[in-house]
């Protein structure tokens, strides 16, 4: 990264990052032995070490759904608000490092409350790292609930509704699509996210990450999202990438968390250029900085050194980035 003084002073935003999957081999440690909970991935014979835990964590994962096993695995050690507020100031205070000036974390609530965890320990852990980070890095940031689309709609119109007092506060931004893609096409949760709508929240989906390009249209059509996260499958659909262009929709595209999944065999062949051409807007974004090998700048270097952009091409990400986040113009222009 030190090859890259222009990318590494870059000003970034980022608008995907779960903050589950920021859960590091240190922080497992730590949590695990405060909270006295073992990490599900030891045999009770072999306590994991540091380097084991790295390794598990390690890319590449075998598929989504391997991935997302052992993500869910690991969060059980996340029980107190304090342990989100941790989390979430760990990974602030490293974004920051890589001159993040704006993040948009996303959390799977169902996830957490699902294993006894309050709604409001979880949001209120993230807002207090939240606030330290605006005082002290000047990192500004929101909160993106995550629904998981292989639960039930009506747990997502649950938690929808117990979030709405966070969402009122401000605590809660908006709201999104994650989890298992392939089987559960967004149009399930139409009501869930007109709902939300009618909350105040902003929202955004998962799509085309682990299915076609058939999904990306069912979230812009039927959830009525102006950001899609991932989206790189839009791709394969010359019609939806005009009409994403058209619309501005920004998506949140994750170069090392598809070749970390096996979406595609290198950055390279992600549709970067396309885009660019195409006028599509699209920020680039670390997904799960903890099992993808890296955190955001990371992500901008295998982007160029893929594809070799010019600094126009980087402003013209830059100010995607910042014109597509949840913030107001004062902050955008603040940033520009
Ligand atoms: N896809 C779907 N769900 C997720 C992901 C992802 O890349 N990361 C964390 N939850
Ligand atoms: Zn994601």
């Amino acid at each position: 990264t030190t090859h890259h003084p222009f990318l590494s002073a870059f000003p970034k935003c980022e608008h995907h990052i779960h903050l589950e999957g920021a859960l590091t081999a240190p922080l497992l440690l730590a949590l695990s032995a405060k909270n006295n909970i073992p990490l599900p991935s030891s045999s009770p014979d072999q306590p994991p070490t540091l380097d084991s835990l790295t390794a598990l964590l390690s890319p590449p994962h075998s598929s989504l759904q391997a991935f997302l096993t052992l993500y869910e695995a690991h969060q059980t050690v996340l029980r107190t608000a304090s342990d989100f507020d941790l989390l979430a100031w760990t990974y602030l205070r490293r974004a920051h490092a890589d001159h993040v000036v704006h993040a948009e974390l996303s959390l799977d609530a169902q996830a957490h409350t699902a294993r006894g965890v309050a709604l409001s320990a979880a949001i209120d852990g993230v807002s207090a790292a939240r606030r330290r980070a605006e005082a002290e890095l000047g990192v500004s940031s929101r909160l993106v609930l995550c629904f998981q689309r292989d639960r039930p709609v009506a747990d997502a119109l649950r938690t929808l509704r117990e979030a709405a007092p966070h969402l009122a506060s401000g605590a809660v931004a908006g709201v999104g699509l994650d989890s298992c893609e392939a089987g559960f096409p967004p149009g399930a949760f139409a009501g869930v996210f007109a709902e939300a709508a009618r909350l105040g929240a902003r929202t955004t989906a998962h799509a085309g990450e682990g299915a076609g390009w058939d999904y990306v249209r069912d979230a812009v059509e039927r959830l009525g999202v102006a950001r899609i996260d991932h989206g790189v499958r839009a791709a394969e659909s010359a019609e939806l990438v005009a009409r994403l262009a058209a619309a501005g929709t920004l998506l949140t595209v994750c170069p090392l968390s598809n070749v970390s999944l096996g979406c595609v065999a290198a950055v390279r062949e992600l549709p970067v250029r396309r885009f660019l051409d195409a006028g599509v807007r699209f920020s680039i974004n670390s997904d799960d900085p903890a099992y993808f090998g890296g955190y955001l700048l990371d992500n901008y270097v295998a982007v160029q050194e893929a594809f070799g952009l010019s600094v126009g091409e980087w402003g013209v990400i830059g100010r995607a980035s910042i014109e597509g986040s949840w913030v107001d113009g004062g902050r955008k222009r603040e940033m520009l």
